[in-house]
């Protein structure tokens, strides 16, 4: 069997790291990264750190609006496919990479396997719910990580070729978090002690690109009297120049470059609380019991909202703060609605089986 893997942007790298690994035990493997993500810190080093295969192709795609961003993934690709004759294009998430790449596949009649599939915020204002909702209903593979995800698709009629997985990045965690406790010197090289600092990440255009709402963000978690380490996407970093804030955060704020995963992690296990926008985030902090607070006002992972471990604060000063200084008990979750490790094994047998 022949795999045609697409990945593009950050977490993908991370997604993809593992079942890689394990689908080159029964298939033949093209990866194809589409260069949505770029710069090293966003790209490279994730590869590097991870052990993952150099991509076989590479479309160099770049920045644009999302109509040039996925109109450019969707020409490459589908170069590759006609090229390669895969019988399966792989596909991670919810970016504009993974609707392109099954948008092409799907044109030519290749079948397409979605990793990460059912999940839903019900927010179509996100282009991610867009994207997760198109490739969802072009897929013949879903691999759904939860049992929610499998009841999302279930009332959009979507039953055929479902599989409750489990979710790789239990997997991912697992392997990235033993390298990091080794090897990781983050906390060290920025002065910091175990649980008395935040780790805050935020990239979303709703945050970013809405100055008022960025700016009460920033004001509120100016607010805490805690160290906020902030490795800022740049997407965030444009929005703090344009708006004039970069040159007037708070004092506790630290904004760094953006880290690898193994630096990430463990800035996020040692964190007192992680705040954040992103979607994978939220269930790695859930998987390593750190408290969420979570810059949105809706999330596509729902099972993480128990025993205050992830609370929507959108992007409101009163209930940023409360979440953050609410009691919590800081046990990891004995609940494990993402699954056991195995995930990537699971899926690579499911695949090779068809
Ligand atoms: C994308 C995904 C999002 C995911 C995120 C992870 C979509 C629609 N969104 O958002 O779901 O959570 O990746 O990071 O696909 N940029 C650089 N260097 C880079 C990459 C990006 O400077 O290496 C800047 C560019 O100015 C670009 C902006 O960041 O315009 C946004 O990048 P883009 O890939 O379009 O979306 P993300 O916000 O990263």
């Amino acid at each position: 069997m022949k795999i045609v893997t697409v990945v593009g942007a950050r977490p993908q790298f991370i997604k993809c790291a593992q079942l890689s690994k394990e689908l080159r035990k029964q298939a033949e493997e093209i990866l194809v990264h589409t260069g949505q993500h770029y710069d090293y810190e966003m790209s490279k080093i994730f590869f590097d750190e991870l052990s993952i295969p150099t991509p076989d192709y590479n479309l160099e795609v770049g920045s644009g609006s999302h109509g040039i961003q996925t109109g450019k993934i969707l020409m490459g690709i589908e170069d590759v496919l006609i090229k390669e004759e895969p019988d399966f294009v792989l596909v991670f998430g919810d970016t504009n990479s993974t609707l392109a790449g099954a948008l092409a596949a799907s044109k030519l009649g290749i079948k397409v396997a979605h990793v990460e599939a059912g999940l839903r915020s019900y927010d179509r204002t996100m282009p991610e719910e867009i994207n997760r909702v198109l490739t969802d209903h072009l897929s013949d593979l879903l691999f759904a990580p939860t049992k929610s995800a499998v009841a999302n698709l279930k009332k959009e009629g979507i039953t055929k070729g479902v599989h409750n997985s489990g979710d790789v990045t239990v997997d991912a965690l697992e392997h990235a978090r033993s390298i990091a406790m080794k090897k990781s010197t983050i906390l060290d090289t920025l002065d910091l002690t175990s649980n008395g600092y935040l780790t805050l990440t935020m990239h979303r255009p709703a945050n970013t690109d809405d100055h008022n709402r960025l700016r009460t963000i920033i004001g509120a978690l100016g607010k805490t009297g805690y160290p906020i380490v902030f490795p800022a996407h740049p997407r965030t970093r444009n929005a703090l120049k344009d708006s004039g804030l970069l040159e007037r955060m708070p004092p506790n704020f630290r904004i760094i470059e953006p880290l690898g995963y193994v630096d990430l992690l463990r800035l996020m296990s040692e964190a007192r609380c992680i705040v954040t926008d992103s979607g994978g985030i939220q269930k790695e902090a859930f998987l390593l019991g750190i408290r969420c607070v979570t810059l949105r006002e809706n999330t596509e992972w729902t099972e993480t909202l128990v025993d205050g471990r992830n609370t929507l604060v959108g992007a409101n000063e009163t209930r940023i703060l409360n979440a953050i200084n609410a009691p919590y008990s800081s046990k990891r979750s004995k609940v494990m609605p993402f699954g056991k490790l195995g995930a990537p094994s699971r899926i690579a047998k499911i695949m090779a089986s068809q």
